[in-house]
């Protein structure tokens, strides 16, 4: 899945990003600037951070998953997740 239209960055790079960031050292502390970095690519507008987050904070929490399994929500929308 496409998270950043921007840069065309999908989700399956920012997973083998944050593993890559991770194996090299478990206690980095990861930041969607890094994660850019270390794919190589910059941001332009921006509007993907609050998902690129996400993915972040979802791969620590869960582990790696796939881009199917991740549900898409607008970073705008503000209505809570259903659980
Ligand atoms: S959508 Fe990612 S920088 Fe614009």
């Amino acid at each position: 899945m496409i998270i950043c239209s921007c840069t065309v960055l999908t989700s399956e790079e920012i997973h083998e990003a944050v593993a890559s960031l991770r194996t090299k050292d478990p206690f980095v502390v990861l930041t969607p600037g890094l994660i850019y970095k270390t794919l190589g690519k910059r941001p332009k507008c921006g509007d993907c951070m609050p998902l690129v987050v996400k993915l972040i904070v979802g791969y620590d929490e869960e582990g790696p998953v796939s881009a199917a399994s991740f549900p898409h929500r607008s970073p705008f929308d503000d209505t809570p997740p259903a659980d």
